[in-house]
């Protein structure tokens, strides 16, 4: 019943963003607040008490907008066709739901290319791990199944969208988040990242025309009510989503796959390259304009694969969100291993008792605590995890010895992404934001397996 305000027509449900998601079809009782989530603004619901509640995913993406949940089934399979055990955050269902995964799965079995597409938004310089686990995942799958892979850089959609921000600060940040990403590991080969307002007026022109041409086929009608735009909206904001959905059309990359840059022309056979995208979930709204309309594009491109994580939990809790502008509220990557400790020890919402007496007695509740949700995030040994779960649930272990181990292990993680970092000098940052061609091996490279970080 897509009405013509309706976001996007087509095979996936109408109009979605910007909704309000409530966990079930029923009215939310009175004083309630509803969950709200779309590429600009998160924030979970709130019970009649006021009480922030849990994001309610599978309502959402599953039951809303019609993605598909990642079951054991397509797990298995993964496993199958890459020879790789998925990594921790598909098993413990970080990364929870997707769009077509099987069809790349397809595609890689037979040998085929297709490259990943991820990208940020360049709100700030100071990256927090909220940030850092999206691209450590990204940068699993391009190992396991050796693809190329771009990354976008956004500063456009930043200056448009917060009037706090300026096009020279956010191209600042552009440079100043890609060194961080590029601390992640990527291999230099394979890997291509931009910030947009460099990249359209220098080696980006295929970009450019395959925004317009898509502009051409998108009425205001259907991005007005998936991006919640009115009559005094910017016409930057309303035109920017055409860039982030052309992203995933591998012609507007020429150079990654050797076509001629110079030439007027996009390649069909480029075009017909498949797409994966990782995204955090907000980000789907974009993407299913992009779906619905890219086998309309003169030379089609198939409609890009997607796959959805749940947002990170931020140091206060489950509804709670990790912020840039508020220190406490998440791990950043600059934080010193004194003041991780003391974040931990004294943000980390707890699942435990008040006193040491009762929670022996009583037990701690390891599925609210923030503590030992960073350790689903960064332990790999699901041994030693059910064992701190089952401990902590039981009272043996104490909220203390719990974030002992999660200060232990998030220490770790920000020292060596520290070390990398000083690595990332502006000759590196330089080689992999040049348009050039890569190389990659998909099937064919026999790579060791990738380490989990
Ligand atoms: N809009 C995203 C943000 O604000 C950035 C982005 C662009 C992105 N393209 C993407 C994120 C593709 C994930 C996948 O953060």
């Amino acid at each position: 019943m897509a009405d013509k305000n309706s976001a996007i027509a087509g095979e996936e449900p109408p109009s979605v963003a910007g909704l309000s998601i409530a966990g079930t079809s029923e009215a939310p009782a009175a004083g309630a607040v509803e969950q709200q989530i779309d590429p600009w603004s998160v924030s979970a619901g709130q019970d009649a008490e006021g009480n922030v509640l849990a994001f309610d995913y599978p309502a959402i993406s599953n039951r809303k907008w019609n993605t598909k949940l990642i079951d054991q089934a397509i797990l298995e399979r993964f496993e199958r066709v890459t020879g790789h055990r998925p990594h921790r955050w598909l098993r413990r269902g970080l990364f929870f739901s997707h769009r077509d995964l099987d069809k790349i799965l397809d595609t890689y079995e037979k040998g085929k290319d297709f490259f990943l597409y991820t990208g940020r938004g360049p709100s700030s310089d100071n990256i927090h791990i909220g940030h850092t686990i999206p691209f450590e995942f990204t940068k699993w799958l391009q190992d396991v199944f050796d693809v190329p892979l771009v990354i976008m850089l956004t500063d456009d959609e930043k200056a448009l969208f917060r009037e706090d921000l300026t096009i020279e600060q956010t191209m600042k940040f552009s440079i100043e988040n890609a060194k961080d990403i590029l601390a992640l590991g990527f291999d230099v080969k394979k890997t291509f990242i931009y910030s947009d307002l460099k990249f359209y007026g220098n080696g980006g022109s295929h970009m450019l025309w395959n925004a317009f041409e898509f502009s051409k086929l998108i009425p205001f009608n259907q991005v007005r009510g998936a991006f919640g735009f009115d009559g005094s909206t910017n016409t930057g904001r309303i035109f920017f989503p055409n860039f982030q959905c052309v992203a995933a059309f591998a012609t507007s990359y020429p150079f990654i796959w050797g076509d001629d840059v110079n030439s007027p022309i996009r390649s069909k056979k480029t075009a017909a390259i498949p797409c994966l995208i990782p995204c955090a979930i907000d980000q789907d709204p974009y993407f299913r304009l992009v779906r619905d309309n890219s086998l309309r594009m003169k030379n089609p491109s198939p409609k890009p694969a997607l796959i959805h994580s749940k947002f990170l939990t931020a140091l206060q809790g489950p509804g709670g969100k990790m912020s840039a502008s508020n220190p406490n509220s998440a791990i950043f990557m600059s934080d010193k291993p004194k003041e991780i400790q003391k974040k931990i020890n004294k943000y980390a919402f707890s699942g435990g008792q008040e006193t040491v007496e009762l929670h022996r007695e009583l037990g701690g509740n390891p599925d609210v605590d923030v503590a030992y949700q960073y350790l689903t995030y960064f332990e790999d040994d699901d041994e030693k995890l059910d064992k701190i779960y089952a401990a902590y649930k039981s009272g043996e272990m104490l909220t203390g010895e719990l974030k002992k181990e999660c200060i232990n292990l998030m220490q770790a993680y920000v020292k060596g992404f520290q070390e990398r970092r000083t690595q990332v000098t502006d000759e590196v940052l330089e080689q992999y934001m040049k348009p050039r061609k890569l190389e990659w091996l998909g099937k064919k490279g026999k790579s060791a397996p990738p380490a989990e970080t």
